[in-house]
């Protein structure tokens, strides 16, 4: 029995030795890793610098315009996978990236929001002229006489409402979720011209019913165009230019120096051929590049050990403690 006790400072000893080895070897891999990042970081940038003289291999480039793939079987099938007209839907998706608790769904309602204005905007064109004293009166025939037509009025009405709360929404979930980061930079920029035509939709709406409410909202909106820098006739650098209330951006948004029928009619044309057309085409743009940039942005494929289950999460628990 007395011998064991010399067996046991010796393995002690041992293990003790062990131990140290082990905790140099672990500062030597700390120390290879540090090393590691820097050269990376430095063959990053030097990357980086060197890519600038060809434009198309930036990462900014990339992120605008259609990659070319390289000759080989892989790359020929990686282009018809990746093409949208080749194959509509994606050949994988991220399993995350479709939670609703991820994307909140709203790009797609905010879609679906549009598509329902475009319809019962349609539809309004049939009852609606954009002439003073005409505009007004079919507001009301609509309201009162049209089979319908005060729920497709206010169909419309809803909806547009609604579709500014959810692109504004959708907005803060891409923030929320990192999603504006690369290669998603040129899709963000995208968006917020979406936003901005959005909120002009929704402006240039706003007059057609020519009613009190309308009016006065455009007489204070467009008011404001006249301190616009350079451009308006009470803003900096304005006069200098040679602005003045009947040649400045206000005059060219109402067709006038006041608010009257060429401003309705002005309204009338942006509301309902000009933005549409152009958001029409930044959403497809849009589209097609969450699909370029490699479908919705999923979580990182990490988990918090907090929400592991199953056989072996104990082990892994155990193991990070
Ligand atoms: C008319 C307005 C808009 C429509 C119809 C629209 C539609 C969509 C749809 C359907 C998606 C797919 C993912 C999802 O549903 O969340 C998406 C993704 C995205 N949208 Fe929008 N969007 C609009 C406005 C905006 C705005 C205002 C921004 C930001 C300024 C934005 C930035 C993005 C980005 C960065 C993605 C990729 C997100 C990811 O991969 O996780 N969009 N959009």
């Amino acid at each position: 029995m007395e011998s064991d006790k010399p067996v046991k400072t010796e393995s002690k000893a041992a293990g003790g030795e062990l131990e140290a080895a082990g905790s140099g070897v672990k500062s030597n891999i700390k120390e290879e890793m540090a090393l590691l990042k820097k050269k990376a970081a430095k063959e990053n940038i030097r990357e980086e610098l060197e890519n600038l003289k060809d434009p198309a291999r930036t990462q900014i480039y990339k992120s605008i315009f259609r990659v070319k793939h390289e000759p080989t079987p892989r790359s020929r099938s990686l282009g018809v996978l990746t093409n949208v007209f080749l194959h509509l839907h994606p050949a994988k998706i991220n399993r995350d990236a479709t939670r609703f608790s991820y994307t909140w769904g709203m790009g797609g309602i905010t879609f679906y929001l549009f598509i329902v204005l475009t319809f019962t905007g349609i539809l309004l064109m049939f009852y609606y002229h954009p002439s003073k004293g005409q505009a007004y009166r079919d507001i009301l025939y609509l309201e009162s006489d049209v089979p319908f037509g005060k729920l497709l009025r206010n169909m419309h009405r809803w909806a547009a409402h609604l579709m500014v709360i959810t692109t504004w929404l959708h907005m803060f979930r891409v923030v929320l979720t990192g999603s504006y980061k690369t290669p998603r930079e040129f899709n963000w920029c995208v968006g917020v011209l979406l936003l901005v035509l959005t909120l002009l939709l929704s402006f240039t709406g706003y007059l057609l019913p020519d009613d009190q409410l309308g009016f006065w909202a455009v007489t204070v909106g467009t008011n404001m165009a006249r301190g616009t820098p350079g451009l308006g006739h009470e803003g900096p650098f304005g006069p200098q230019l040679g602005m003045t209330p009947y040649n400045d951006v206000r005059f060219a948004l109402l067709g006038g120096s006041i608010v009257d029928a060429n401003a309705l009619l002005r309204s009338y044309i942006w509301h309902c051929i000009a933005i549409p057309t152009i958001a029409s085409v930044l959403m497809a743009v849009h589209f097609w590049r969450v699909r370029k940039d490699g479908g919705i942005s999923g979580p990182a494929p990490i988990a918090l050990t907090s929400e592991m289950k199953g056989p072996g999460a104990r082990a892994v628990k155990q193991s990070v403690k």
